[in-house]
């Protein structure tokens, strides 16, 4: 195939999707460029060095609902990594908004416990037993929890700040708390650990805040009970990519 070094589009070929879940290139050549209205029909490239390790990381993270008490690396390295995240999370305005709890033992336990009482007062019969069974087998069964929050004072700090942008700065922050969740989720994964996400939030946020005596202007986002995991993640299907990113101009 002649490559024209004129023309713009480039053109990526799929090959083996079972081994390759985004398509390799197995040749690049220049055709005429697509109209805008239709994107090019790309399909994503595997991914190549130097992105490859941080993809692959990204990739192998999963929701691991069957965890134990146990866990292949030293509890300070599982803090070392909630502080690397909770650091290095991207905020807006650079306002580093999030915060972090990381419970061990009784206090990990206690978080479930309390998820599992204030069940009982909202649920009976074999609803409660099946809730309570889901948090007693995949998080109390667990070796530790994050629990992520966001101080509010720093959101209301930035909407007096830049009045423009006030009505963005809370989703904005739930942003920051996503990303850094991720972060940790990746990187416990990366340890050897499973975790899983869940938001329990307005449960147990009063009691959570009285136990640990968090700041009143800390609002809890999210639970993420991990552990040693027991079993293989569930099967994961993934919807065709085409539909869901469009590229122009390439
Ligand atoms: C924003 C967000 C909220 C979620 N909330 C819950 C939750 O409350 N409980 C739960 O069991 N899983 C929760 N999950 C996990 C998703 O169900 C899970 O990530 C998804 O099914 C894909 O599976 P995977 O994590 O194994 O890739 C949440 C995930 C995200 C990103």
């Amino acid at each position: 195939m002649q490559h024209s070094p004129t023309s713009k589009t480039r053109i990526i070929i799929q090959t083996n999707p079972k081994t390759l879940p985004y398509g390799e290139i197995v040749d690049i050549f220049y055709a005429a460029p697509a109209a805008r209205e239709s994107p090019a029909p790309v399909t994503p490239v595997a991914p190549a060095q130097p992105s490859q390790t941080f993809l692959q990381a990204v990739e192998t993270r999963r929701s691991h609902y069957s965890i134990t008490n146990t866990s292949p690396v030293p509890d300070g390295r599982i803090v070392q990594v909630i502080q690397h995240a909770i650091t290095h999370v991207p905020s807006s305005w650079n306002s580093q908004s999030s915060r972090a709890l990381v419970l061990f033992a009784d206090e990990h336990e206690w978080v479930w416990d309390t998820v599992v009482n204030a069940l009982k007062a909202i649920t009976s019969g074999s609803k409660f037993d099946a809730a309570a069974g889901k948090v007693n087998a995949s998080m109390r069964a667990g070796h530790g929890t994050v629990l992520f929050f966001e101080d509010d004072d720093v959101v209301k700090g930035l909407q007096s700040s830049f009045p423009t942008y006030k009505d963005d700065f809370t989703a904005w922050s739930e942003q920051t708390s996503g990303m850094a969740q991720f972060i940790t989720w990746v990187a416990l994964e990366e340890e050897g650990l499973g975790a899983n996400l869940q938001h329990y939030n307005k449960l147990i946020e009063a009691e959570v805040k009285t136990h640990f005596n968090v700041p009143s202007s800390w609002r809890l986002v999210a639970q993420m009970p991990f552990g040693e995991p027991t079993a293989e993640p569930g099967e994961k299907t993934f919807q065709s990519i085409e539909p869901r990113v469009k590229v122009y101009g390439l």
